[in-house]
């Protein structure tokens, strides 16, 4: 998710849970193969397993971007086909390629030519006017013809015109049924769903109705520890109770101390923590602490510890 998923996000994402897969936010194959910004591959090698979402739609210069993110060590590269915001629209990506599958195809041909890593491909159920039920199965078999095995599909519309990228992820209505369908009628594909998915109480229905999987974006991001450590234990079934979140925000210290060591600054790693009590006592004081103080001059990882007390207080 722009802005959310970065590598600090992602770092202490994967505290919290071993098994989930992480997403990269979007990065554009132009900024790669032509900016030349290959900063925006940089991850830590404990993020693994670790996707990079690429956006584009020039085959060569994805399948160029693919293979700069194989170099650097990602698990698979995935094509957003599913972001309708007007800045990607006017790069001739995102949501808007949902009308033209056999562009997307080419595409992910050329990217799968270029690396021996998984392609995989985001979406929507279709964008503006179009008949979800007739677009949607045709755009998969396409996708699937040209050698992509796995796609995310986010269970609504995007409107290209007339809704902000935000309106965009609320109003058009969720379908899961569609994508339940989708599933059914290409079974050798690993389907996966995502859209207003707030509980792995819902994400575990929706794996029972034989999806293969749940991407949580917003409620993964608002309350980490809910979602991410409960999935190990619940989702996948791992054995260990998972930690503790005062344990985790204590095990973020040493990262923090590399991060602040390299010249960074401590709210670019606390922003990603605030809703690390969400639910919990003590959950107010502790996103104050951080969200006041984290930007101040000089502030370093004690203030961890003071948040901490925050939430000893409150408990
Ligand atoms: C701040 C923000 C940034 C996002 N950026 C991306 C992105 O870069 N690529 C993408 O595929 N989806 C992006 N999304 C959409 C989410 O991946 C997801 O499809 C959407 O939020 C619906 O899922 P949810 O209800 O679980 O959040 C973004 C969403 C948010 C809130």
């Amino acid at each position: 998710m722009m802005d959310w998923t970065d590598r600090h996000c992602r770092y202490f994402h994967r505290l919290l849970s071993r098994q989930t897969l992480l997403h990269t936010e979007m990065v554009t194959a132009p900024a790669l193969v032509r900016g030349g910004a290959l900063h925006l591959l940089d991850f830590s090698p404990e993020e693994h397993p670790v996707v990079l979402q690429l956006g584009g739609s020039e085959p060569q210069e994805l399948a160029e971007a693919a293979r700069l993110g194989e170099q650097a060590g990602y698990d698979q590269v995935d094509l957003n086909c599913g972001c309708p915001s007007d800045r990607v629209q006017s790069g001739t990506f995102g949501a808007v390629l949902m009308k033209t599958p056999e562009l997307v195809a080419d595409c992910v041909a050329a990217m799968r030519a270029a690396v021996g890593i998984e392609v995989s491909v985001k979406c929507r159920i279709g964008v503006d006017d179009q008949e979800p039920r007739e677009v949607l199965p045709r755009f998969v078999e396409k996708v699937a013809g040209a050698g992509c095995r796995k796609v995310t599909i986010h269970a609504r519309k995007a409107w290209l015109q007339g809704l902000s990228p935000k309106e965009n992820r609320d109003i058009p209505p969720l379908d899961y049924p569609l994508v339940v369908e989708m599933k059914r009628a290409f079974p050798e594909l690993e389907i996966s769903i995502n859209g207003g998915i707030d509980s792995l109480e819902a994400a575990q229905a929706l794996l029972e109705e034989g999806l293969d999987g749940v991407m949580i974006g917003r409620a993964a991001y608002h309350k980490p520890w809910e979602i991410l450590a409960g999935a190990d234990a619940r989702i996948y079934g791992a054995a260990a109770e998972a930690k503790a979140p005062e344990d985790i925000a204590r095990a973020m210290l040493p990262y923090i101390e590399r991060h602040l060591a390299q010249g960074g600054r401590l709210h670019q790693i606390t922003r990603h923590m605030l809703g690390l009590f969400a639910g919990r006592p003590g959950a107010r004081g502790w996103r104050r602490v951080l969200s006041e103080e984290a930007t101040r001059d000089g502030v370093g990882p004690e203030l961890i510890e003071k948040a901490l007390m925050r939430v000893t207080e409150a408990a």
